[in-house]
């Protein structure tokens, strides 16, 4: 057994390090007593708005209430068809089917784990309003040819990129932007465990759109622009000031957060690279990767035994994720399916997510990195 304990995640560890700044901030709003849309919120908003290079940054209560609520923006109608991969988190499947939407599923790529645009382009239909891109482990969806499609048969584009902040997309003619920017909408969680993170529930839209980002804003406020005056259906979702005070000392440090955990995946990728018993993660040429998660594909049926046999080493592991959405009791018989959907399958027996976090130390890595070579 390793001397300390190994974490998937290292969340004290990383407070330790900004503990002085993070309590600072926390002190302040505690002590203006202004925990309702205080304002750090407008400021960290502002904040994210620059280093995203997007007009329109909206706090709200969390990732999926930012699905919900970007879903509520585009003036859907029930029976109007979202395209989702099939691979994913619940959440945007969830707000779909709340929202009395019908997700179709498609399939994914097997090596980077997102939408793939030709599964895309089989599923559209005349019912199909919206394509959710999920920028599932830290790096974003092809966006271009996602993008071109929207554009041809008129849909629309949310991007949930509350795995993949700060990762970059590059299109063809050499143009970089931030994912989560560039389709219509964008959508994001601060889960404490998320590469832009705080310590509760948050989350936040993005828009360059003025129009979309005025409806999103009173969707999240109640339906509200002027108080006690309703002119839509919304709901209650803010970024609590506390939690923004938190979040806008870590935006200072996410680059260099994703640069250390891009320099944990490296030394995973030269030690594993030899060993044929698993695939190791992709990296697409459109985007930079940021590691939210460092996922392999372990070959002919052995991931359990493996995950088992790492636990008892006392290394964590996890599956993200165990079910596609078409194989989940509540989503099997309301989702319509485009293709085989056979790579998502494989996926959820294949993959295991090892432990990767900005407070990894070369000789906790060295050990894990060990104990998977000899099992
Ligand atoms: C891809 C994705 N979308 C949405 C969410 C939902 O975020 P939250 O937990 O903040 O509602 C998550 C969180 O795990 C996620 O990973």
């Amino acid at each position: 057994m390793f001397e300390e304990q190994i974490q998937m995640v290292d969340l004290h560890g990383q407070y330790l390090r900004f503990k002085e700044e993070i309590d600072g901030a926390m002190q302040a709003v505690i002590g203006s007593c202004a925990f309702i849309n205080g304002p750090q919120v407008k400021t960290f908003a502002g904040h994210l708005a620059g280093y995203l290079q997007v007009p329109y940054v909206i706090p709200c209560g969390n990732g999926t209430d930012a699905l919900q609520i970007a879903l509520m923006a585009l003036g859907l109608r029930p029976g109007d068809e979202v395209i989702l991969p099939a691979f994913t988190y619940i959440a945007a499947a969830e707000v779909v089917a709340l929202l009395g939407l019908t997700p179709v599923l498609v399939d994914v790529d097997s090596r980077t784990f997102n939408i793939d645009p030709r599964s895309i382009e089989a599923a559209v239909s005349e019912r199909t309003k919206v394509i959710v891109a999920v920028h599932l482990f830290g790096q974003s969806c092809d966006m271009e040819p996602i993008m071109a499609l929207a554009d041809a048969c008129h849909l629309y584009v949310v991007e949930d990129n509350a795995q993949s902040i700060g990762a970059d997309y590059t299109f063809s003619d050499g143009r970089v932007r931030k994912a989560g920017t560039i389709g219509h909408i964008g959508t994001t969680s601060f889960f404490p465990s998320k590469p832009l993170a705080c310590y509760g529930d948050g989350g936040a839209l993005m828009t360059s759109d003025e129009e979309l980002a005025a409806r999103i804003r009173m969707i999240a406020n109640h339906g509200q622009e002027c108080k006690y005056h309703h002119q839509r259906i919304g709901c209650n979702s803010r970024l609590d000031t506390l939690q923004a005070a938190i979040l806008d000392v870590k935006l200072k440090h996410l680059e260099e957060f994703a640069e250390a955990r891009r320099q944990v995946a490296s030394r995973y990728d030269e030690a594993l690279s030899s060993c044929g018993s698993w695939v190791l993660p992709a990296k697409a040429a459109y985007s930079s990767h940021v590691y939210h998660q460092y996922t392999i594909q372990v070959k002919d049926g052995r991931r359990n035994a493996l995950q088992q046999l790492l636990k008892e080493h006392g290394i964590p592991s996890m599956v993200y994720y165990p079910l596609p959405v078409h194989r989940q009791e509540a989503y099997r018989h309301i989702s319509r399916l485009s293709g085989s959907l056979d790579i998502s399958a494989g996926l959820c027996d294949a993959v295991l997510s090892l432990p990767i976090h900005t407070e990894m130390s070369p000789r906790q890595q060295q050990y894990i990195i060990e104990k998977l070579l000899d099992l």
